[in-house]
């Protein structure tokens, strides 16, 4: 049985590029100011490619799934 991925948003590293969201919405989350807000749910198993898809978008590397 496969282990359940999770995001995990560096909100130090995160300068609110929001290219998480444009690429992933069903994931990412921005605050009032644009930056990307913590999640702590599991990702789905249809939503892991949208997940490594945010991952990779993010310019600050400030997303990381594990
Ligand atoms: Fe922040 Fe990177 Fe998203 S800088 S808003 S986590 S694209």
């Amino acid at each position: 049985r496969s282990c359940h991925m999770r995001i995990t948003i560096d909100r130090t590293a995160c300068s609110g590029h929001a290219r998480c969201a444009a690429a992933a919405p069903e994931l990412f989350r921005l605050d009032d100011d644009g930056y990307a807000l913590p999640l702590d749910t599991e990702v789905p198993a249809e939503l892991e490619q949208a997940a490594h898809d945010g991952e990779t978008a993010c310019p600050e590397r400030a997303v990381t799934l594990r």
